[in-house]
């Protein structure tokens, strides 16, 4: 998603949008300098429209979908969810992530209750 960039608001879809991401740049300062991860997606996910986000290894897919949750900010562009501009975690999106994002060095009762409570709020 970095080379080139993508425009998949042009479907034919009269429904409401309910996700719009627009122009979304993301560079991350990596040990061996500047990686741009995304650059210039854009893509309206429409009311009821099921998506998927398909693609090579390390093509920026989790950097979207962070973005779109709200755990990473874009460098540059917008994600906006029902008009509103996503600037964080919200209620209204939620994360199912695809590994274990817990805290695998320590045990259930050295998990300070107040990151739970945390945790249990970004995804609420
Ligand atoms: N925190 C980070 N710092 C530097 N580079 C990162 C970071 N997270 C991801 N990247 C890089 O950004 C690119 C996109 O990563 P990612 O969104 O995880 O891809 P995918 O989920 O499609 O495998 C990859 O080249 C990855 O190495
Ligand atoms: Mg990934």
């Amino acid at each position: 998603m970095a080379g080139e960039e993508r425009n998949l608001t042009n479907r034919d879809d009269s429904r409401p949008v309910r996700v719009k991401v627009d122009n979304v740049k993301k560079i991350y300062n990596g040990r061996n300098g500047e990686m741009v991860a995304l650059n210039g997606v854009t893509l309206d996910i429409h009311d009821n429209e099921f998506i998927c986000v398909v693609g090579p290894s390390g093509c920026g897919k989790s950097t979207l979908l962070n973005i779109i949750a709200g755990l990473l900010e874009p460098t540059s562009g917008a994600v906006y969810c029902d008009g509103k501009e996503v600037k964080g975690t919200g209620t209204d999106r939620g994360v199912v992530f695809h590994q274990y994002v817990l805290f695998p060095w320590l045990t259930v009762k050295k998990i300070p209750v107040t990151k739970i409570e945390q945790m249990a709020g970004c995804l609420l």
